[in-house]
C-alpha cells in the first residue's frame, strides 16, 4: 500500500532531443546518460480507499492544480497497468538545486515510478520500470539505472522496446561532473515545448538524427575502451549539436546566454592549456563539465575565477533505483 523509493538525476552525453509519439514518450533518437549521486529525489506513495483523489505534496508544500494533475496522469497510467483502483497520497522531496539547471523531472518521475509500482505489490524488472518511467518525462527512463545509461529508442508504436540499460555500473569508471551554475532564471522555452517546436520546424532536424546516430557508436566504444578524450570530444559536439537545431527552428530560440558561452569558452581555453575537460548544456543557460578526478579540483579553482559563475556543485557518478522504509 505505500512504498518510497529514492531516485538520482542523470546528465546526458548523448541527448534525447525530439520524439516519435507524445503520448508515449517515444524518442526520435537514443541517448545515452550517466547518472550523478549528488541530486536525487525520495517519494513516497501512500494508496489508500479513504481519499477521493490523488494528493501531492512537493517538498513538504501541498502542491497546485497544475502540478498535482501532472502527477494523476502519471498515477493514472500506473493504475491502468496495474489494476490498482485507489487514489494515493504523494510525498516528494527534491535533493537538487533549482537553480543547477539538473532537471528534477527525471529524477522526480523514476522515483515516483518506482514508488508507485512498488506500493501496488506489483514486482517489475528495472527494464519495465524504465519504460513506466519514460511515460512521465523520457529522461526519467534513464534514472533507473546507476552508471553509463543507453536509452534505446525502439522501433515499435506500442513502445514496447523503447527503454535504458545500464553500459557500466556506478564504480566502473570514475569521471566527475561539474554543475556550472550561471543564471537562476527559470527557462522560457521548456524542454518538451523546445523539442517539439524543433522537430517540426527545424530544418537542421535531419542532420541531428543522422549526427546522433553516429555519436551514439562513438560515445559507447569510447566508453567501453575508458577512452576519455574520444568521449569528451564526442559529448561537446553532441551538444552543440543538439542546439544548433533551435537555432533552426520557427519561431527560433536559444537556451544559451552570454554568460553560458564564457563558461563554454573558458573550457576550451583551459582545454588547450592542458587541463583536459569537456561541456555539455540541457535545455537552460548552465553548463555541466565532464572531467577526470585528478583535474577536478583544479578546474573548480580556474572556473569559479569567472565572474559569470555563482556556484559549482561538484558530483560523482551515482546508483541506481533505491528502495527505501516505507
Ligand atoms: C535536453 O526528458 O525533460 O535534457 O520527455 O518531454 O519530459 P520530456 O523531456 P525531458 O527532456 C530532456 C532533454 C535534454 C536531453 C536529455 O536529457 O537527454
Amino acid at each position: 500500500m505505500k512504498a518510497t523509493v529514492r531516485a538520482h538525476t542523470n546528465i546526458a552525453l548523448i541527448k534525447y532531443w525530439g520524439k516519435r509519439d507524445e503520448d508515449l514518450f517515444l524518442p526520435t533518437n537514443s541517448s545515452l546518460s550517466i547518472t550523478l549521486d549528488r541530486f536525487y529525489t525520495e517519494t513516497m506513495v501512500h494508496y489508500d480507499h479513504r481519499l477521493s483523489e490523488d494528493v501531492f505534496w512537493l517538498n513538504h508544500v501541498q502542491a497546485d492544480q497544475k502540478e498535482t494533475n501532472k502527477i494523476r496522469s502519471f498515477l493514472n497510467k500506473v493504475r491502468d497497468l496495474t489494476g490498482e483502483v485507489r487514489s494515493a497520497r504523494v510525498e516528494s522531496v527534491n535533493h537538487v538545486p533549482t537553480a543547477s539547471g539538473f532537471a528534477s523531472s527525471a529524477s522526480g518521475f523514476a522515483a515516483l515510478a518506482g514508488a508507485a509500482v512498488k506500493a501496488t505489490g506489483m514486482n517489475l524488472s528495472e527494464r519495465e520500470l524504465s519504460q513506466v518511467a519514460r511515460q512521465g518525462s523520457g529522461s526519467a527512463c534513464r534514472s533507473i539505472f546507476g552508471g553509463f545509461v543507453e536509452w534505446q529508442k525502439g522501433t515499435e508504436v506500442n513502445g514496447s522496446d523503447s527503454y535504458a540499460v545500464q553500459l557500466l555500473d556506478q564504480k566502473a569508471w570514475d569521471l566527475r561532473v561539474l554543475a556550472i551554475e550561471v543564471s537562476t532564471e527559470v527557462k522560457k522555452v521548456l524542454s518538451r515545448e523546445g523539442m517539439k517546436r524543433t522537430v517540426a520546424t527545424s530544418p537542421f532536424y535531419q542532420g541531428w538524427l543522422q549526427a546522433a546516430e553516429a555519436d551514439l557508436v562513438t560515445a559507447k566504444k569510447a566508453i567501453a575502451q575508458r577512452s576519455f578524450t574520444l568521449l569528451g570530444e564526442t559529448l561537446e559536439s553532441n551538444a552543440l549539436k543538439m542546439h544548433a537545431t533551435t537555432l533552426g527552428a520557427d519561431p527560433p530560440f536559444m537556451y544559451w546566454q552570454s554568460t553560458t558561452l564564457s563558461v563554454m569558452e573558458a573550457v576550451q581555453d583551459l582545454r588547450d592549456k592542458g587541463l583536459e575537460a569537456y561541456f555539455t548544456i540541457d535545455a537552460g543557460p548552465n553548463v555541466k563539465v565532464i572531467c577526470k578526478p585528478e583535474v577536478e579540483q583544479k578546474l573548480i579553482n580556474e572556473l569559479s575565477r569567472l565572474d559569470v559563475v555563482k556556484d559549482i556543485y561538484s558530483c560523482q557518478i551515482g546508483p541506481g533505483l533505491r528502495y527505501l522504509e516505507g
